[in-house]
């Protein structure tokens, strides 16, 4: 999972001329993940930080006892308590106005949502508006 991350990252990072820094102590952290799934659920959360915030995306991989977690922060505006259950949805977008103005349908998440279950990924959202947004991803190990 650390080199497969490093290396999206790397990629991602480039197209969108954003830092993402990776922080983790590990070198090797292997997960049950099908590698292509894995690769999109990543993209999904790393692009919303990427379109909801304007500074430094962190990325954090840290082994815990049964599972590997991926954490995506960003400093981005926030999201409202009271949406964070809503955003998993299909088309379910906070602020109409300002987010078609960036782009997006607001699938992402919801597919997000579909492929961590099918992986048996557990999925956190801890957010705090005018903060930021940190997505956790809890991935099995093997
Ligand atoms: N990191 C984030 N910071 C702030 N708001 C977010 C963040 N991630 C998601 N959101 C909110 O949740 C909504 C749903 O996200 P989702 O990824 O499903 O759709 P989208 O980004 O609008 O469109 P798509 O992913 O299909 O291009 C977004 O429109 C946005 O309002
Ligand atoms: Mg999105």
């Amino acid at each position: 999972i650390v080199s497969q991350v490093s290396n999206l990252t790397k990629k991602l990072s480039q197209v969108y001329k954003r830092k993402i820094n990776v922080h983790t102590n590990e070198n090797v952290l292997i997960g049950k993940i099908n590698k292509e799934s894995f690769n999109q659920l990543i993209t999904i959360f790393l692009d919303n930080a990427y379109k909801y915030s304007q500074s430094e995306i962190d990325l954090f991989l840290i082994s815990k006892n049964k599972y590997i977690e991926i954490k995506i922060k960003d400093y981005g505006p926030g999201i409202p308590e009271e949406d964070i259950d809503k955003i998993f949805t299909r088309f379910y977008r906070i602020d109409k106005a300002r987010s078609r103005q960036s782009g997006g349908s607001g699938l992402g998440l919801s597919i997000a949502k579909e492929l961590a279950s099918k992986n048996q990924i557990d999925i956190q959202v801890n957010s705090k508006l005018g903060i930021g947004s940190e997505f956790i991803l809890k991935v099995r190990k093997v």
